[in-house]
């Protein structure tokens, strides 16, 4: 275990989203004020956007909590591959909406008059997608119609899309027009600069338990190599070095340096990735895409179950 070797008391880069974890950048910080102040100020749809593995459901995560605290009711869809007949189901079931009619108007009825009484009371009332891109225009289109749900001044339903680049690609397109026009705010996750990368990387190691007095684990020059590399995505950052730690260990390196991190490049082939094009490891087709999206799947599963029972933070998952 590469742990006791690098005086570390747990894994510091495992891709689930524990909020110990979270590193705020003034990016990060200005989206999630935006998805706050648009729900608060009931705006109505708001999108979140970012490239793959930027932090999008780190962020949402954030989101979840934060309207724990502030008394909203939140339906999260995780899963956005669903027809028009699961969004509502799975709308209802998200707020504890009981409904025996299957009939699509007295569903409707009912989340209507339920957010009615919500907002009667001074809650909120959200719903998440998450991986919006994938969302099929009819189910679009529904969600839209799910905006009507107004009283004379202030829209009922609060609706965060979040998704990768393509969703604002496919808002771009003549029959999503109507629902377009009515984004009222549009928040982004970004990729980190240099100096963002190494501090996210120390500040991960120091969370696992890294001396912040010793021997730095990275050096400096290492660190420079894993923002060249990942791009500033935090997620091929996190794949860069808990890799390069392995290797570091195997071969004894202390601190780790340019070459241990050029050789994890090479071996997940992120040597030969344009710059924009998103990273090798992440595409279709390879080990590293399936075992990192199941990865995110148990993640954002695991979650869910950990913000609705209890607040305490889950056990590391180890690769080794
Ligand atoms: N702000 C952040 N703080 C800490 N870790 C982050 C942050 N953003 C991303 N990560 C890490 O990167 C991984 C991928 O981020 P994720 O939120 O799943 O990206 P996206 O949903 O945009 O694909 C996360 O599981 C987490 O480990
Ligand atoms: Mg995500």
């Amino acid at each position: 275990m590469y742990k006791t070797y690098y005086g570390l008391k747990e894994n510091p880069f495992n891709v689930n989203p524990d909020p110990r974890y979270l590193f705020m950048t003034p990016e990060f910080e200005e989206a999630f004020s935006g998805l706050t102040y648009g729900i608060q100020t009931r705006k109505g749809i708001i999108s979140l956007t970012g490239e793959v593995g930027t932090g999008k459901t780190t962020l949402v995560n954030r989101l979840l909590d934060w309207l724990q605290q502030h008394r909203g009711k939140t339906a999260f869809l995780f899963n956005s591959r669903m027809n028009s007949v699961q969004l509502f189901d799975f709308v209802l079931a998200e707020f504890g909406i009981a409904c025996d009619s299957q009939s699509k108007s007295n569903r409707l009825m009912k989340l209507n008059q339920w957010l009615l009484d919500r907002f009667r009371a001074g809650e909120t009332a959200i719903l998440i997608i998450d991986e919006a891109q994938n969302l099929t225009f009819p189910v679009l289109e529904e969600i839209r119609m799910l905006t009507n749900l107004e009283t004379s001044t202030q829209k009922l339903l609060q609706i965060v899309l979040s998704g990768q680049p393509e969703l604002e690609e496919k808002l771009k397109l003549p029959e999503l027009r109507q629902l377009r026009q009515r984004i009222m705010l549009r928040c982004k996750t970004r990729p980190l600069t240099k100096q963002q990368t190494h501090d996210y990387v120390c500040e991960r190691l120091r969370i696992a338990g890294a001396s912040t007095s010793g021997q730095p684990i990275f050096s400096a020059k290492a660190t420079e190599i894993v923002h060249l590399y990942s791009l500033g995505i935090p997620r091929v950052i996190n794949l860069l070095c808990e890799n390069s730690l392995i290797n570091g260990y195997v071969e004894q390196k202390l601190p780790i340096e340019p070459d241990t991190v050029e050789a994890v490049a090479r071996e997940f082939q992120l040597d030969e990735v344009e710059p924009i094009a998103p990273p090798a490891s992440l595409q279709p087709g390879t080990d590293v895409y399936s075992s990192e999206a199941f990865i995110q799947n148990l993640g954002e599963a695991l979650s869910r179950f950990r913000l609705s029972t209890t607040r305490e933070s889950l056990p590391s998952r180890g690769r080794k």
